[in-house]
């Protein structure tokens, strides 16, 4: 059986007050044993984080990391530092570090290589634009982006990946994949993991859906064959809604 996870990226929000209103809000609810949540507030609030979730089984996760151990990359944060503060599971990829910080297939490969070096658990994000969509090169684009970042690994260095599948279309823009659209993918990329490597890697990995899932359309999207679980960005500052999606199983 995959993991199911749920995981809310806060993306550049909450500050110190707003996380401990956030995450004591959070800490009162009860979580379902057989789901993975995880919270990723900014580097400045990761050590914070994990004090106030000492006694939750909440995880906290970094939402970016450098390729490099250490030296002159001024505004950056290594895999060592995130582990120093007890922090081992990071995001990699996600669209916003690919359109505004101009990350790509073989930046992230470096970075994916120095995370699993690390002994780190990655949350692959990746995804199509509207365009590509429209243009019918979505399954393409996807399939670049894998084989690109992720394919070069042995299959023994899967353990550490987590995917997420983010069409950039519906992220932050209240427009969801219908269900029927991120199950059809969410069984492409298991068929490519197939191709790569085997079936049973292609059955243990968990592919989560990303963008505008929300309380009202989690449960239809979750309930699909090939959907682990979600990335959450704007639902997952809100505790009650975080927490009706994580029950949404
Ligand atoms: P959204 O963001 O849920 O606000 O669409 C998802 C994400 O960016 O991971």
């Amino acid at each position: 059986m995959r993991d199911q996870i749920v995981a809310g990226n806060w993306k550049m929000n909450n500050d110190h007050r707003e996380t401990e209103i956030l995450l004591n809000a959070l800490a009162v609810h009860s979580k379902p044993k057989d789901v993975r949540v995880m919270v990723a507030p900014s580097f400045t609030q990761l050590s914070q984080s994990i004090d106030l979730l000492k006694n939750d089984s909440i995880k906290v996760v970094a939402q970016n990391m450098n390729a490099a151990a250490s030296g002159a990359y001024t505004g950056e944060v290594s895999a060592a530092m995130l582990k120093g503060v007890g922090v081992t599971t990071v995001v990699l990829g996600h669209s916003e570090r690919r359109s505004l910080y101009h990350e790509n297939n073989s930046s992230l490969s470096e970075k994916v290589k120095t995370a699993i070096a690390e002994g780190m658990e990655i949350i692959f994000c990746f995804g199509e634009q509207l365009e590509e969509r429209k243009t019918d090169r979505h399954f393409e684009v996807v399939k670049d982006q894998l084989s690109e970042a992720l394919f070069a690994l042995p299959e023994a260095a899967w353990e550490h990946i987590i995917l997420a599948y983010e069409p950039v279309w519906a992220i932050g823009t209240g427009e969801t994949a219908s269900p029927a659209q991120a199950q059809e993918m969410h069984a492409f990329i298991r068929s490519l993991i197939v191709e790569r490597y085997s079936l049973s890697l292609a059955n243990e990995i968990a592919i989560l859906y990303g963008g505008s899932v929300k309380p009202s359309n989690a449960k239809e999207i979750f309930s699909m064959e090939d959907v682990d679980g979600g990335l959450i960005g704007g639902a997952s500052l809100n505790a009650e809604d975080f927490m009706a999606i994580v029950n949404a199983f």
